[in-house]
């Protein structure tokens, strides 16, 4: 008797900027062996789709449970998720390509219920966040004390709002280094949105820290033009100087403007293969 095929997963992907074009074209190209196929992609106001079949074009989210979507993927921007996670998570499985939407409370705990109620899993990407499993792991086992996220980027890396974008500017006029924040992650995910997913990504792997608990450092530095670099201190429990200390340095190439650095493309598509199901609940992935 001949064993039976196991059904691709369905994937959807909102955005078509770097992560979603690149999503889209593994799919199209290597998804099936890998147990995925591309379900449709939706870009806001319908814009430019080129190298997708437009039967693949989803013209309206509010079409998206007539797709037969296994998994979504946001590679847009926190609001998509705002306003449509509860929605989706009714049909389907989402991963967050931006978690910092997680750092508002209300749309944490609505998307957490909509998880729970619907069965479906709320992914969270490792992204660029080196050691993910690790930070998890020692936060499981109580033995995590402290957490310090810092990234450094070009100035023309950054996506900004409110005061943090004149920061930004008075630092490019300034033509040198900056530290354009430091303190508590939760209050910068508004001002930072599609900057600071990875840190958010800590939050989430470190929920005895969380949003309010992990450290946040932002740089703009223009001496690095084509990387995005993130440092990582690890701070264990312990006294009498015995404490466990790890400190990482991820220097990911990236073109100069962009978001999303090179490596990180494929630490998405490697997330997204991991995205089997896991139940109502949240998962990093
Ligand atoms: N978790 C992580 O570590 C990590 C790493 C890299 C990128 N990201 C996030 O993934 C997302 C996508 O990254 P990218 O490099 O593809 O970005 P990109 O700028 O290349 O593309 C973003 C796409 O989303 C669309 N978009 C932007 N704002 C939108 C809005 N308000 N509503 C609907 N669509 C919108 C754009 O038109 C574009 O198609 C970003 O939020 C980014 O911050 C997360």
């Amino acid at each position: 008797m001949e064993a039976e095929t196991p059904k691709c997963r369905r994937v959807g992907i909102l955005g078509y900027g770097r992560l979603g074009r690149f999503l889209a074209s593994q799919l199209l190209s290597v998804g099936p062996p890998h147990g995925v196929t591309l379900a449709f992609v939706w870009t806001r106001r319908g814009g430019p789709m080129d190298g997708i079949p437009p039967e693949l074009h989803l013209k309206d989210l509010e079409g998206l449970q007539h797709t037969g979507v296994d998994l979504v993927v946001e590679v847009a921007h926190p609001c998509v998720t705002q306003e449509h996670g509860e929605e989706i998570l009714q049909h389907a499985d989402l991963m967050l390509g931006s978690p910092t939407v997680l750092a508002d409370p209300d749309t944490e705990q609505r998307l957490r219920g909509a998880a729970l109620r619907g069965g479906h899993t709320l992914y969270v990407p490792h992204g660029a966040l080196w050691g993910c499993d690790d930070i998890q792991r020692m936060d499981h086992n109580g033995t995590l004390a402290a957490l310090k996220v810092t990234m450094t980027k070009a100035p023309e890396s950054f996506r900004l709002q409110g005061w943090l974008q004149e920061r930004l500017v008075a630092a490019v006029a300034s033509g040198g280094r900056v530290v354009l924040y430091e303190g508590p992650l939760r209050p910068l995910c508004p001002l930072a949105p599609n900057n600071v997913n990875t840190m958010a990504a800590a939050a989430v792997a470190a929920p005895s820290l969380g949003f309010d608990g992990v450290q946040a450092c932002l740089v703009a530095d223009p001496s690095v033009p084509d990387c995005h670099v993130v440092d990582i201190e690890v701070l264990g429990r312990g006294s009498c100087g015995r404490a466990l200390r790890v400190t990482s340095s991820r220097r990911n190439p990236a073109t100069t403007g962009a978001v999303t650095g090179d490596a990180t493309k494929w630490s998405f598509w490697s997330s997204m293969l991991a995205c089997r199901g896991h139940g109502g609940c949240v998962q990093l992935c």
